[in-house]
């Protein structure tokens, strides 16, 4: 597939960048002519990332973050305005999965650290880059999951979590689309990166079975959304949470029975 953006002369910044979807949306926007701020806590990943992104003639550079913290957050948007000039685009994206358990079984401390990672990191992220954005305008995709469009086993606080991300996008879609700042979410379904490496094979099986298209999904096919969203092709879109799923969110978990000798599909 080749699909070709432009955002020259556009500076993005991508959270979780050294790592799975957002190292690819990275590579993709630097790929499009923008200058990538990969911002990650992981500094040996996000370096890899901008060694990746500088070996193919990108621009980018490494800035360490921990999302879950508000001062981190804001000292990040400071310093990439301070060096760059502007920020344009920003993919917030870091997210960790968290303990897999039945809900009664999630420990608190698990629960905060899940809604700290993946949910407060958004808000702080959108406060800090609609505030550096307000006067030019610009374009934010959180990514959020189809966990944040329907439920899921043993999953209790990453779904809250993700809901919660589908919810902040819309109030802040409508709290400033009218000054020039669209915010959209992307929803993958199961993407192929090291978040799924501690499944185990026959759940990830089981998975994949629940899944239309018959495959996982690639980074890059999440990145290409990513890239669409922040485009002039999607420049009436706002609050919208799209799903990226190989059709996972058509008709839930559980419902394919083509397998089965008799059915009527089958
Ligand atoms: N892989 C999937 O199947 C899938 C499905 C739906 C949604 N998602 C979402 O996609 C996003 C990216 O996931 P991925 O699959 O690429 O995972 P990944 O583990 O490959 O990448 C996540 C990145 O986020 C970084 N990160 C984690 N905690 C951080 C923190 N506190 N501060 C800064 N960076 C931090 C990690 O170092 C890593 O580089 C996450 O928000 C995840 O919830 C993934």
């Amino acid at each position: 597939m080749n699909v070709t953006f432009d955002f020259t002369g556009k500076v993005a910044l991508v959270t979780g960048g050294g790592s799975g979807i957002g190292r690819a949306s990275a590579e993709a926007f630097a790929a499009a002519g923008a200058m990538v701020a990969v911002a990650d806590i992981s500094e040996v990943n996000g370096k890899a990332a901008v060694d990746a992104i500088e070996a193919t003639g990108g621009t980018a550079k490494f800035f360490a973050v921990d999302v879950s913290s508000d001062e981190d957050v804001t000292s990040l948007i400071a310093t990439i305005v301070g060096e760059f000039g502007q920020l344009d685009i920003a993919h917030n994206n870091a997210g960790i999965e968290g303990e897999v358990l039945p809900l009664a079984e999630i420990s608190s401390e698990g629960w905060r650290q899940v809604l700290d990672v993946n949910l407060s990191s958004v808000f702080y992220c959108l406060k800090a880059e609609i505030n550096a954005m307000l006067a030019k305008g610009g374009c934010i995709v959180n990514t959020a999951s189809v966990a944040g469009l329907i439920g899921g086993y043993h999953l209790g606080a990453y779904t809250a979590a993700k809901h919660g991300v589908v919810g902040l996008t819309k109030c802040a879609a409508m709290d400033y689309g009218s000054k020039g700042i669209r915010i959209n979410a992307v929803c993958p379904g199961l993407i192929d990166t090291p978040f799924l490496d501690e499944m185990p094979a026959p759940f990830k099986d089981r998975l994949i079975f629940s899944i239309p298209s018959d495959r996982i999904g690639t980074p890059a096919e999440i990145a290409r959304s990513v890239l669409w969203l922040c485009s002039d092709g999607a420049a009436y879109m706002l609050g919208h949470a799209l799903p990226v799923d190989g059709g996972v969110v058509l008709g839930g978990t559980g419902t394919r029975f083509d397998d089965l000798v008799g059915s009527p599909t089958g």
